[in-house]
């Protein structure tokens, strides 16, 4: 994949499918694990794209948003994909109250919504989804960098 990669979607289905492509090159280059954090207005398509990417990671489980409980766990034992919305976080403290930092030490797939609330948590290495509009109907934009050469 060379990076930035740069894809164009039409519909929530295509952006599906854009993160379902990203969990697959995941689970092939990171096996212990990984931080995508997303970025992009509300109703850009953020937990569209993640929803895609439960597909691959988590297969039984339907994601939803998280938006009224922090985190949402899909899938496991073994492998779990963790998705946080934090467009409601207050501060850092309710971050160690729903377990990130466990989450984050555990080599899960962390897909991270708004995570430009509290970008302090960050671990060095993640993965950044950008999605935004392009002004046709349906139309996003979605960029997608690695972490180094890793991707
Ligand atoms: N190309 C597209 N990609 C993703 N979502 C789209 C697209 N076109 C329209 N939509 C709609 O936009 C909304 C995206 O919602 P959602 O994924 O919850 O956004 P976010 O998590 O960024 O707030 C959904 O209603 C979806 O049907
Ligand atoms: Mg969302």
């Amino acid at each position: 994949m060379r990076q930035p990669l740069v894809i164009e979607t039409h519909s929530a289905r295509e952006t599906e499918a854009a993160g379902a492509a990203l969990a697959r090159d995941l689970l092939e280059k990171e096996p212990d694990g990984a931080v995508v954090a997303l970025s992009g207005d509300l109703g850009v398509g953020k937990t569209a794209f993640a929803r895609g990417a439960g597909t691959v990671l988590a297969p039984d489980a339907c994601v939803q948003s998280p938006t009224y409980t922090l985190v949402r766990v899909y899938g496991g034992p073994g492998r779990q994909m963790i998705h946080f919305d934090l467009y409601r976080i207050q501060d850092e403290d309710d971050l160690l109250s729903v377990g990130f930092y466990d989450y984050l030490e555990e080599g899960n797939f962390l897909f991270i919504e708004w995570s430009e609330r509290v970008p302090q948590v960050l671990p060095e290495r993640f993965y950044r989804v950008e999605i935004e509009r392009t002004g046709e109907p349906d139309g996003r934009r979605i960029r997608i960098t690695g972490p180094g050469e890793a991707l």
